[in-house]
């Protein structure tokens, strides 16, 4: 490994953990987007959690634990006005490194301002999110049931299922590989769904837009369905019409001047155990690529992280 010595104004920063999210996937593709797509020979973008090994950065010491978007690498030079976002990192007791990439980081903030600032849950509504195990999901639901809804939650397995049901306290857990899923929705929806979260699209999303009530809010989070492949989110627009659905669609970058505050609540949450949360954790460097893959056959369960 080469790394140039420190100019003034850098700090060189050794990376501890990688976040894995299936936005990466849509970095690389060559369509437009929300930021730039990695170009060909670049470092490829993500985010992560770095400490200080040397610094000559007015801001930086050496020890310091800092997140923002290292990219897929091992160490990162941080220079004066670094575009990115690096932020230095709160020593908090009873929260580990890993919190701040999946709980209070990211993840946690999309499904903070997602919920409660865009679909603004009322207690005794009911709540259906998709890709309900996984860092973004698993959160939601529990911010729901904080706020009194009834939550059914969308996974990929058994074992997704009774974390979320049995650990999580969702009311109701389907796994959409068992052949009768739609069924199952249909049973768990006698009167309908207010609030939909979307994190996947195509026909889980169908499914769910066909038990929306009149005027439901569908909150458009991702749609993961689509992005290794060309299928399209939804089929057809009528049942947002028939429906009179609202659909909203956001990207949590939009929310950074607030992260703080939400970080700090979200905190509170977890130390109180209002909030569990659950890793994922593959060790090498080398193994980020097949991380990546792993996001899209559903092999994780909460925050998928390489660790470094
Ligand atoms: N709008 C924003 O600013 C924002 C920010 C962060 C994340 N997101 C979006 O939120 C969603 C979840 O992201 P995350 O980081 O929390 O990842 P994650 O849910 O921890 O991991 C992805 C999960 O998606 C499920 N999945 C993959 N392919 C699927 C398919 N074809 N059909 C159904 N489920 C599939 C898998 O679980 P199963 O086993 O259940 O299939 C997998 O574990 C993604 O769509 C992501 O793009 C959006």
């Amino acid at each position: 490994m080469m790394v140039p010595p420190l100019s003034e104004g850098q700090a060189l920063a050794r990376v501890k953990y990688l976040s894995i999210d299936p936005t990466m996937r849509v970095w690389m593709a060559d369509v437009p987007q929300y930021m730039p797509p990695v170009q060909l020979g670049e470092v490829m973008r993500s985010f992560g959690l770095a400490e200080i090994l040397e610094s000559r950065h007015p801001d930086f010491k050496k020890g310091d634990k800092l997140m923002g978007l290292t990219g897929l690498q091992e160490y990162v030079v941080i220079t004066p006005g670094d575009p990115r976002a690096f932020q230095k990192l709160p020593s908090i007791p009873f929260l580990s490194d890993t919190n701040f990439l999946g709980t209070l980081g990211l993840n946690g903030l999309t499904a903070y301002f997602g919920l409660l600032e865009i679909a603004k849950p009322q207690s005794g509504e009911t709540l259906v999110v998709s890709g309900a195990a996984g860092a973004t999901g698993s959160i939601v639901g529990q911010l729901g049931k904080i706020h009194g809804c009834r939550v059914i939650g969308i996974a990929g397995s058994d074992d997704k299922c009774r974390w979320i049901k049995d650990d999580l306290a969702f009311d109701v857990a389907i796994n959409y590989k068992h052949p009768d899923w739609r069924q199952q929705l249909i049973a768990a929806t006698p009167n309908g769904v207010d609030i939909d979260f979307e994190n996947v699209g195509g026909e889980i999303m169908e499914a769910v837009l066909d038990r929306m009530k009149l005027h439901g809010r569908v909150i458009l989070c991702g749609l993961i369905s689509g992005y290794t492949r060309q299928d399209p989110a939804l089929s057809s627009f009528s049942r947002v019409l028939i429906k009179r659905l609202r659909v909203e669609g956001f990207i949590i970058l939009d929310y950074a001047s607030r992260f703080m505050d939400a970080a700090r609540q979200l905190g509170m949450w977890k130390m109180t155990g209002k909030i569990k949360d659950r890793h994922t954790i593959v060790k090498g460097f080398d193994r980020a690529p097949e991380a990546i893959n792993m996001l899209f056959q559903g092999d994780n369960i909460g925050k998928l992280i390489v660790e470094l």
